[in-house]
């Protein structure tokens, strides 16, 4: 990619930490949209800019990454699915990487399964509540008491905290190793692209030139 001019305001990135935004780089690195210094991990700096193309980049917590994107903070953002479903932002989803593919999964012990069947209320513990609710209410249309948890999701069915757990399955080693299984799949997920929506109209020939070229490498 070729920047020739100077007027040209910045684009921003807004990567979500951790393994999806190194993916990312790779990926953007193929169709000649470089920033080496945002490769450095040990480095403290927050954003980083190609001048030459006038790109700026930050990394973000993923659950921020939608709202920075829907402020126009942001113009294009790299997430997964899961926070884009969770944070339910005014933004337009553009791309799926095909990376980070997982799924959200309702998983328990075996003896949860039939609780899934009835009409009692159960307790299902989930870091996605918005997606455990949404599913319950219209998917299955039960009644669910939703408990809101950070982390570790898999300890609550085994300490009694919850009869289920709504939560990410990527290799399904976590659940085996504590004896749980999946139960039913809510959805799958992987890595989007997502745009503010004004961004796409005024910047709409950089953006889909962005999008097009990284097609031809997803
Ligand atoms: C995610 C998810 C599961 C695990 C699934 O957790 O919440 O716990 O990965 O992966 P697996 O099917 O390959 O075992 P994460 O590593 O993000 O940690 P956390 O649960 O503490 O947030």
């Amino acid at each position: 990619m070729e920047n020739t001019n100077t007027e040209t305001r910045y684009l921003t990135f807004a990567l979500a930490k951790g393994r999806l935004a190194y993916k990312t780089i790779d990926l953007l690195e193929e169709i000649g949209i470089t920033c080496e210094e945002i490769k450095d991990k040990s480095t403290r700096k927050l954003i980083f800019v190609n001048e030459e193309l006038k790109l700026k980049f930050f990394l973000a917590k993923a659950s921020d990454v939608p709202t920075y994107v829907e402020y126009g903070a942001a113009d294009i953002g790299v997430v997964g699915r899961d926070t884009i479903l969770e944070e339910s932002r005014k933004i337009h989803e553009v791309m799926d990487l095909g990376f980070g593919k997982c799924r959200m999964c309702v998983c328990g012990p075996e003896s949860a399964a039939e609780l899934l069947k009835g009409n009692d209320i159960i307790r299902v513990a989930s870091k996605y509540p918005h997606i455990a609710k949404e599913y319950f209410d219209n998917v299955k249309h039960q009644s669910v008491e939703i408990i809101k948890l950070n982390g570790s999701v898999e300890l609550a069915p085994i300490v009694g905290l919850s009869d289920v757990i709504v939560d990410i399955v990527e290799t399904g080693a976590t659940l085996k190793e504590n004896g749980l299984h999946v139960l039913e799949t809510v959805t799958d997920l992987s890595a989007r692209v997502i745009v503010n929506r004004v961004s796409l109209r005024i910047e709409h020939e950089r953006i889909s030139r962005i999008l097009k070229d990284l097609n031809k490498v997803i």
